[in-house]
C-alpha cells in the first residue's frame, strides 16, 4: 500500500522535472539536444518547454546578469540601445558540457527585428561549430524579419537547420508536432 501511495505520488505530485528524470521520455531522451533560449515575457520559454517535452534533451534558459527592465516600452528602448550598439550583455547561466550536444534548438524573441542579444551573447560565448543549429522565434505580428538570417550569421560553422520554428507568440495551432515531423523529431 505504502509501495503503492509513493508510486501515485511520484506520478502526480512531484514537479514536471523530478517526475521526469527516470522516464525515457524525459531529460534521458535525445541527451545530445540542447535547447536554449531567451524569454524576456514568457513566450518563447513556453515554446521552449513544449520542444522540451516532445523532444526531451536538455533546457537550458539564457538569462542576463542585469536583469532588463519591468516595463515594456523601457525594455524597448534599452534594447533598441543594445542592439544598435551591438552590445552583447553578460550571462548569468553556463552551460556546463557543451560538448556532449550535437544539436542545439535555440529560441529567441523578435526584438526590433532580429534576434535579443543575450542570444547574441550566448551564440558568441559557445563554440557550436558543426553542431546542427535549429532555431525558434515568437514574434508580435512582425514575423521572422531578421532574426534567423541574424542568427545564421552569428552562428560560426554551425549547420543552421532550414525549417526553422516562427510563430506570433505562443499561438502555435497544433504546428508544433507537425514542425518535429518535419525535421525529424517525431517519427510519426
Ligand atoms: C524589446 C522588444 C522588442 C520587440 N520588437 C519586436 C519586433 O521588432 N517585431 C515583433 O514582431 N515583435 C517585437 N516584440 C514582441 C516580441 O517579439 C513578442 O512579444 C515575443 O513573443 C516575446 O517573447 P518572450 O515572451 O519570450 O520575451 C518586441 C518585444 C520586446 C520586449
Amino acid at each position: 500500500m505504502k509501495k503503492l501511495l509513493c508510486g501515485l505520488l511520484a506520478g502526480t505530485l512531484l514537479p514536471f522535472g523530478a517526475a521526469q528524470a527516470d522516464e525515457t521520455v524525459g531529460s534521458n531522451q535525445n541527451p545530445n539536444v540542447l535547447i536554449a533560449y531567451y524569454s524576456w515575457s514568457g513566450n518563447t520559454k513556453e515554446i521552449a518547454e513544449d520542444i522540451h517535452k516532445a523532444v526531451g534533451g536538455t533546457l537550458f534558459e539564457i538569462q542576463t546578469v542585469q536583469s532588463y527592465p519591468e516595463e515594456y516600452r523601457a525594455t524597448t528602448e534599452q534594447a533598441k540601445k543594445e542592439i544598435n550598439d551591438h552590445f552583447k550583455p553578460e550571462l548569468k547561466t553556463k552551460v556546463e558540457n557543451m560538448a556532449q550536444y550535437d544539436t542545439v534548438f535555440i529560441g529567441s524573441p523578435n526584438w526590433w527585428g532580429t534576434i535579443a542579444p543575450a542570444v547574441s551573447s550566448f551564440l558568441a560565448e559557445y563554440d557550436l561549430n558543426g553542431k546542427t543549429v535549429i532555431p525558434f522565434i515568437t514574434h508580435g505580428g512582425g514575423g521572422e524579419q531578421n532574426t534567423v538570417k541574424d542568427l545564421t550569421a552569428q552562428c560560426t560553422g554551425c549547420n543552421v537547420s532550414s525549417h526553422p520554428w516562427v510563430s506570433y507568440k505562443t499561438m502555435t495551432l497544433g504546428r508544433m508536432n507537425g514542425w518535429l515531423k518535419e525535421i525529424g523529431f517525431i517519427k510519426e
